[in-house]
């Protein structure tokens, strides 16, 4: 296992690009899915200072907390409920640009001012998803998404 990850310069699609290699590395044949979670999270952070990023993991028909970093949060989510809820019922990453605009969404802080989440879908069933805030408006766009979406199309396949 890798001990640090590289610090990264350069535009947020350089940063990921240089961020996800260093993921695979870090989770290496680890096949322990609350290790590897807890450390894409912390890997997330450390490269981008997120308000807030970490996952939710499908539990008896809920979303349950699961590895996260930032302030503490809701612990259970349902079906169809919030942005992560959403995801899930919906099976598509869904980009907010700003939270108020978005109906039902679930303020664990009222700091929180824009959001991403990406479904972790294996098998064609969602097993959870990746949440990222931030306490910004308009901070996440097409890069996140399309690099956030390849991460968790990979994670997937190992969870
Ligand atoms: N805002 C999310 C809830 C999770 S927290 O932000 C960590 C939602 O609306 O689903």
């Amino acid at each position: 296992m890798a001990e640090s990850l590289q610090k990264i310069t350069g535009n947020k699609a350089q940063q990921y690009l240089s961020l996800i290699p260093q993921i695979k590395a870090l989770i290496g044949n680890e096949t322990d899915a609350i290790a590897n979670l807890a450390n894409v999270s912390a890997a997330l952070n450390e490269t981008f200072g997120f308000f807030w990023v970490g996952f939710y993991l499908v539990k008896n028909d809920e979303l349950v907390l699961a590895p996260f970093q930032g302030p503490i949060a809701c612990t259970r989510i349902k079906k169809g409920k919030g942005v992560c809820g959403t995801s899930w019922s919906e099976s598509k990453t869904i980009l907010v640009p700003n939270v108020e605009d978005f109906p039902g969404h679930i303020a664990c802080s009222s700091l929180s001012k824009s959001e991403i989440v990406v479904p972790l879908i294996k098998n064609n069933e969602v097993i959870g998803v990746l949440d990222v805030d931030s306490d910004q408006l308009n901070d996440f766009d097409e890069t996140d998404e399309k690099y956030l979406n390849e991460l968790c199309e990979w994670l997937s396949s190992i969870l």
